[in-house]
């Protein structure tokens, strides 16, 4: 009688023994990590946790940017962007509707690079489109031409860079230059430029356009004496819209060339049946019109009907198909960032 007596009591003692703070959120289904956040926070908001719950405050309450104020507001935006940004662009009050339907067009866009997030938040104000933005930013065009000019990667062959902010190391010299027969124009190319060139040529002959090289390989020592020449004729802004300094020239690659038919000035080219058929087809001979028409303020060159660059036919062909700069291609697709 008397041990039952004291296994009632014992019983009675348990079911009066309070629930913790801890007990209840755990019930509703709150992570541990979650409940030691909670539990670090005064009485009154730890009993906001337990009156309201949603399935999402676990997360919310992990986070580094998490403040308690703002938690109707990480509810609003939950899912538009990683918890992390969402959080902090809420806590600095840089979120609203409008700002995330952009954001959402960034993270979802194919040209979205990682490493430059913050500069698309820098400049997502700036530009008509968001894809304007990304373009700009894409290609560095937010900076003024030729600062902070680096050395290309050459390890990237047949798909180097050579822009207003990517050079050629003043000695560098392609190893499998070959001379152009002269059926097919004049001077040298790579190899295997200057083979895909011969099937485009040969194609474009038989439908009545003789598109000839004019112009391809021009060393960095030739590249100073043209450039200089037009230094005399134009002040150097203007020079700097249609020809490249030393070092920045893609023609010191031997992977491009310019090209015009017989009896007509090259800066013509533009107005004849044959520059639409280049542009319509070079990509299938793996080379691509490198400075398009309305991309200036990207190449930092005026519209060249006539300069074809060779990156391959798989390359040519998806750059043709996004209608895409080769600086912006190179920037999404091939260049490595940090
Ligand atoms: N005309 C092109 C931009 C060059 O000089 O390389
Ligand atoms: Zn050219």
């Amino acid at each position: 009688m008397k041990r039952v007596l004291i296994l009632l009591l014992l019983l009675g003692l348990c079911a009066c023994k309070k629930e913790t703070v801890e007990d209840k959120l755990r019930i509703l289904g709150y992570t541990e990590e979650a409940i030691r956040v909670i539990c670090s926070l005064p009485e009154t908001q730890q009993k906001q946790f337990i009156e309201t719950y949603d399935e999402h405050y676990s997360e919310l309450l992990v986070s580094p940017y998490f403040e308690v104020d703002h938690l109707e507001e990480y509810l609003r935006y939950y899912g538009t962007l990683s918890n992390d940004k969402m959080m902090e662009m809420v806590n600095q009050g840089l979120l609203d509707e409008n700002t995330i339907f952009r954001m959402k067009e960034i993270y979802e866009s194919d040209y979205y690079i990682p490493a430059y997030e913050e500069l698309y938040l820098q400049y997502l104000d700036q530009y008509p489109s968001v894809r304007q933005m990304m373009e700009v930013v894409n290609t560095g065009t937010y900076k003024p031409f030729f600062t902070e000019i680096k050395e290309t990667d050459m390890s990237k062959g047949y798909l180097i860079l050579v822009n207003k902010y990517y050079t050629l190391a003043a000695d560098y010299e392609p190893e499998d230059l070959v001379g152009v027969e002269s059926e097919y124009g004049k001077g040298y190319l790579r190899e295997e430029a200057y083979a895909a060139f011969k099937l485009l040529h040969d194609d474009a002959y038989k439908l009545g356009y003789n598109i000839r090289v004019v112009s391809p390989y021009r060393s960095y020592d030739y590249q100073v004496a043209v450039y200089d020449k037009y230094l005399q004729r134009d002040p150097q802004e203007v020079v700097d819209s249609y020809s490249a300094r030393p070092g920045l020239s893609e023609h010191q690659t031997g992977l491009c060339a310019d090209v015009c038919i017989p009896g007509i000035y090259i800066d013509d080219f533009g107005q004849y049946p044959a520059s639409d058929w280049l542009a319509e087809n070079a990509h299938k001979y793996g080379f691509i019109i490198r400075f398009p028409q309305n991309k200036e303020e990207i190449t930092g060159y005026i519209w060249e009907a006539w300069h074809i660059r060779y990156v391959g036919v798989e390359v040519a062909t998806d750059i043709y198909e996004r209608g895409i700069t080769f600086d912006e291609y190179y920037a999404c697709f091939i260049e490595d960032h940090e």
